[in-house]
């Protein structure tokens, strides 16, 4: 299957430093299962308490995340929808574009084993995981 969201293999790195680790084949993969998806001012892509569906990879534009009464800004290169995927929990926060978005989508299944094959790109998102709902406690 061809990739769909114009994405190419040397940018991937570029834009998501969370990827530097990975080889080329597992770089090639990740291109295959992405998914693009946009997303318009003002829509809610995560809700609060909802079951996961898939961690989103920001390429353009910029969401939201609120928190505890506090509004996060992440933008290209960043990510989110991860922490419910790794947990098992249900999500934490609210994600809303905040501008057009383009996102590339990582379903959870496919999320779950890529993470599975690569242990230290697990190891990454963890440690940020960890960082962001330390962040959410202490407020
Ligand atoms: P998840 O819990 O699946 O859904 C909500 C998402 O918001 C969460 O994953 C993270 O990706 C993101 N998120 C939650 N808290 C923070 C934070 N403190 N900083 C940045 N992103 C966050």
């Amino acid at each position: 299957r061809e990739a769909e969201h114009g994405l190419q293999l040397k940018n991937l790195v570029e834009l998501f430093p969370i990827f530097a680790d990975l080889d080329a084949q597992a770089r090639e993969d990740l291109l295959l299962l992405f998914r693009p998806r946009t997303a318009a001012p003002g829509e809610r892509i995560i809700r609060k308490g909802d079951r996961p569906d898939a961690a989103y990879f920001i390429s353009k534009g910029g969401v939201q995340v609120s928190v505890g009464g506090r509004e996060i800004p992440l933008g290209p290169g960043e990510f989110f929808g991860e922490m419910a995927l790794l947990s098992g929990a249900r999500r934490s926060a609210d994600v809303t574009a905040t501008d057009y978005c383009q996102l590339l989508m990582l379903d959870q299944r496919e999320f779950r084993t890529f993470v599975a094959r690569h242990p230290r790109l697990r190891e990454h998102l963890d440690e940020l995981a960890a960082q962001r709902s330390a962040m959410n406690r202490d407020g």
